[in-house]
């Protein structure tokens, strides 16, 4: 489908059931009961605008890019380069060229480890990221530390899952050459303050990166509003296909950074004696690109900006507090992550049954949720648990799919002897 607009009912409320009906997969019994699809913070199901629009390209136009210079080809380059318009108004950037493709936000944070800040860094420097973060925010940054003697400093989180802005304040110093915060905790639910925390930094000149995996796919998101200098994120949390993603930057720094992968397609010439990169954002996109996976997620952005991401952030709101009054209420289940601002999903565990345990009994009702660290396990340990059950919420979710799930963990303590 083309256009959204039937998605919209008259005030701007999203038609859920018409967005449902919009994912094949969605229509189906698991364990003999319709499917309850919690898990959207690992990753989103597909509208069949996405699904088309890939098939699509394989069907009618499949060619490689930027090589060609026959039709196939130009077709295929021109839909695929037509994406990065589609991300720059998804995330308000100023310039389409400042939209790199990755194969994710993994990916994107790697390439700015290596290519932005391992060049500059120096034993004794400092990146400061906070103890909410997920692996891909941690690992990439202690890997270039270990290499140059820099040293990760973290911003402690309180019980509810915030970090203070004294906090941060406090650890940014003369030696700090990056910051780096997930904008919304995949773990927590957290929402921070990342403006306020672009500011700080920027006080001291020391540039911000945002991690957008969770926050793209649930709430409007502007990188010049932000006045953050890089933010990253996931094509398959977008509703888009695995295996891609963005890294946008802003461009004098991107100018600036060296390739991080050699290959085809990111150079001006080549002789055995010395490479001309091209410009970015074509020298961070060695190699072929997932080009119909690109070109799908550039569907999946005009579907989510189509249905406007204000009414998907207000309608998973009217989810989080329905969620958060329904499991709040049950007793032996503890919430992990209550800050006061939040979105996105419910993270918990209860008293006598294990989350794997909770997971695997949801699922006997068809109910799909994530137990486990979440890929946070600095965020497990700062709770004392070794995992948690996480419902995460997708545009399509309802709540009456909530009340299944509170209904599905009463049994679930009906069964453990809560
Ligand atoms: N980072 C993804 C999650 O939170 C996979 O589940």
């Amino acid at each position: 489908m083309s256009s959204a607009e039937p998605l919209q009912a008259a005030g701007g409320s999203l038609d859920v059931q018409a967005i449902r009906s919009q994912f094949p997969v969605l229509d189906q019994q698991v364990n003999g009961h319709p499917l309850v699809y919690l898990d959207n913070g690992a990753t989103a199901q597909k509208p069949e605008a996405v699904i088309e629009a890939e098939a699509r390209c394989y069907r009618e136009y499949y060619a490689n890019i930027h090589r060609g210079v026959h039709s196939l080809s130009q077709r295929s380059t021109a839909e695929f380069e037509a994406v990065r318009g589609k991300v720059q108004r998804l995330l308000n950037a100023p310039e389409e060229k400042e939209i790199i493709f990755t194969r994710g936000t993994t990916e994107g944070i790697n390439l700015v480890a290596y290519s932005f800040l391992r060049p500059q860094l120096q034993a004794g420097d400092e990146i400061l990221i906070t103890a909410m973060e997920h692996h891909s925010n941690i690992v990439p940054w202690q890997i270039i530390c270990e290499q140059t003697s820099a040293k990760l400093v973290v911003v402690p989180i309180s019980d509810a899952g915030e970090i203070s802005l004294d906090d941060v304040a406090e650890r940014i110093g003369p030696r700090t050459k990056l910051v780096s915060v997930v904008h919304l905790s995949n773990a927590l639910g957290t929402i921070n303050p990342v403006k306020q925390i672009v500011d700080l930094a920027h006080a001291r000149n020391v540039p911000v990166l945002v991690d957008g995996a969770q926050s793209a796919p649930h709430m409007p998101v502007d990188v010049q509003a932000l006045g953050c200098d890089f933010f990253v994120f996931s094509g398959h949390k977008l509703y888009g296909p695995t295996g891609t993603g963005v890294l946008w930057g802003r461009y004098e720094l991107l100018k600036a950074m060296p390739p991080w992968h050699g290959g085809g397609d990111m150079i001006r010439t080549v002789t055995f004696e010395k490479t001309d990169f091209a410009d970015p954002p074509a020298r961070f996109e060695a190699g072929t690109p997932n080009i119909a996976g690109v070109i799908a997620l550039g569907a999946a952005i005009d579907w989510f900006l189509a249905l406007d991401p204000r009414a998907v952030a207000a309608h998973e709101a009217d989810l989080l507090a329905h969620a958060t009054a329904r499991l709040g209420a049950i007793p032996g289940l503890r919430l992990i992550g209550t800050a006061e601002q939040r979105a996105g999903l419910v993270s918990f565990v209860m008293d006598d049954a294990h989350p794997h345990d909770i997971g695997t009994i949801l699922d006997g009702y068809g109910i799909a949720v994530r137990a486990g660290h979440h890929c946070a396990q600095p965020v497990m340990q700062r709770y004392g648990v070794p995992a948690t059950a996480r419902a995460s919420f997708g545009v399509y979710n309802t709540r009456d799919e909530i009340d299944r799930l509170a209904e599905g963990i009463l049994k679930v303590r009906d069964l453990f002897g809560g």
